[in-house]
């Protein structure tokens, strides 16, 4: 993992911390593109309103309720739909990166995978646009991550070299290999070619 690891305990124990928890909804599908590239699975993300990209989840105040209700109630407002989100869930905590070395960051973020069925995946995107309090004000709208390469790059690397919220693109990508949602040798070509799109 990318960021120093904190055991969900060890985090909860932080006086003067701020908490934060997103989760990554994903699900397998048949589905191809233009019938004939696999899609393999859904993995939804969000463009937020700062223009940046992140998973759904918010801040939680630990100390009025779990950091999984807490989850949950911040994908009511961001997804609308009350998802429960439980301790099993959780895949790690650490601390956000650091604005500056000499102030480093109080706030802690949470991060949980979720899979789900290809049908409630669809679920939460239909009404992710249509019933969710957040939608078009702190949520601009939900994105699925391409997980393919096409011919002349197009697909994940793209997808990558956009800017993220935090260390989202290191909870992706993370989560991409731990989860066995893409090939390694594929992942790594993806995140070589991604770096060199800007440059
Ligand atoms: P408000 O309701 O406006 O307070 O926003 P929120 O509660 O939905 O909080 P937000 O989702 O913006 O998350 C709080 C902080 O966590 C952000 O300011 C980022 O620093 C960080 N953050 C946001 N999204 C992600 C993410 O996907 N991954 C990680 N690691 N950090 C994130
Ligand atoms: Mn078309
Ligand atoms: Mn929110
Ligand atoms: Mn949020
Ligand atoms: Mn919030
Ligand atoms: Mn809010």
């Amino acid at each position: 993992m990318a960021c120093g690891q904190l055991s969900r305990a060890e985090a909860l124990a932080c006086s003067g911390c701020r908490h934060a928890c997103h989760v990554m909804l994903y699900s397998d599908t048949e589905s191809q593109l233009f019938g004939k590239i696999p899609i393999r699975h859904i993995i939804l993300m969000q463009m937020r309103f700062d223009g940046l990209l992140g998973f759904p989840g918010g801040l939680v105040n630990p100390s009025e309720e779990t950091l999984e209700a807490g989850l949950s109630r911040e994908l009511l407002e961001e997804l609308g739909v009350a998802l429960p989100i439980s301790i099993e869930d959780h895949v790690d905590s650490c601390h956000a990166p650091a604005s500056s070395p000499s102030s480093p960051s109080r706030l802690i973020t949470h991060f949980y995978v979720k899979k789900m069925e290809e049908e409630q995946i669809k679920e939460v995107e239909r009404a992710a646009a249509s019933t969710a309090p957040d939608h078009g004000q702190e949520v601009l709208g939900m994105v699925r991550v391409p997980l393919y390469t096409r011919k002349g790059g197009g697909g994940l690397a793209p997808f990558l070299s956009h800017s993220f919220i935090g260390n989202a693109r290191s909870q992706l990508v993370d989560s991409l290999l731990r989860f066995n949602l893409v090939a390694p040798e594929e992942l790594h070509r993806a995140l070589t070619h991604s770096l060199k799109i800007h440059s």
